[in-house]
């Protein structure tokens, strides 16, 4: 990376990784179009930061150069993973390492649920622009998907948008957040197709008769 290059640096907050989440895809959606255009982009994994000083260091290394921090996890529990969350609370301790009061980077989440409203999303969201205000980042928007994240044409497009909005230091318009947040099929149906996984995976595991049991129930 040299001085004069834009860099962004992406926070993947999913267990599954850097390599096989659907956190990870998605920002992938958007870093392709800033690699495109010469940025440098570094990868950090929050879960294994907190297990290494030396990674934890590089990350907060990288993010007092970085223009843009792009924070990608999943929906845990109507909240953020809970190594999102020690990371977060352990970046504010470090405050003073990685933000210049002159020229804070940006900072922008991308946040995604299993079920199929983008609006479950929310309070997730508050922590995160809670955060990025305590940092004195500049807040740039939080985006929020539905469905396990499931890359549609529109929202391969709608993160093309935000990609755009980066590279030229505007905005993020509006119509990433009406067409993310529209529901990728009507929930009912996606309820429907959700059962019929469960059934097709506890037949596959031998216990198809025993999806109603209620092993904790008091008797
Ligand atoms: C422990 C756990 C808790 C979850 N809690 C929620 C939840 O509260 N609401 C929701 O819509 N999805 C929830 N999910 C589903 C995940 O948000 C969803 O599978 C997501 O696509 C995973 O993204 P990733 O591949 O980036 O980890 C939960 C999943 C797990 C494993």
């Amino acid at each position: 990376m040299n001085e004069s290059q834009s860099h962004v640096v992406v926070l993947i907050g999913s267990p599954k990784g850097v390599e096989k989440s659907s956190s990870a895809k998605l920002a992938r959606a958007i870093t392709n179009g800033l690699e495109s255009a010469k940025w440098a982009c570094e990868w950090f994994h929050t879960h294994r930061v907190l297990q290494s000083q030396e990674d934890w260091e590089a990350m907060v290394v990288s993010m007092s150069r970085a223009d843009v921090i792009l924070l990608a996890a999943p929906l845990y529990v109507d909240g953020l993973p809970a190594p999102v969350i020690e990371t977060l609370h352990r970046l504010l301790d470090a405050r003073n390492m990685i933000v210049s009061e002159e020229d804070p980077p940006r900072m922008l989440s991308l946040l995604n649920c299993g079920f199929v409203e983008a609006e479950q999303n929310h309070t997730a969201q508050m922590m995160v622009r809670i955060f990025s205000d305590d940092m004195g980042f500049q807040w740039s928007g939080g985006i929020s998907l539905g469905a396990g994240g499931t890359m549609t044409k529109r929202i391969r497009a709608a993160l093309e948008m935000v990609s755009e909005a980066l590279r030229d230091d505007v905005l993020i318009p509006d119509a990433v957040a009406i067409t993310t947040t529209a529901p990728i099929m009507r929930p009912w149906l996606y309820v429907l197709g959700g059962n019929f996984m469960w059934r097709r995976r506890a037949k596959a595991n031998g216990v198809r008769d025993q999806l109603k049991a209620q092993p904790y129930k008091r008797v």
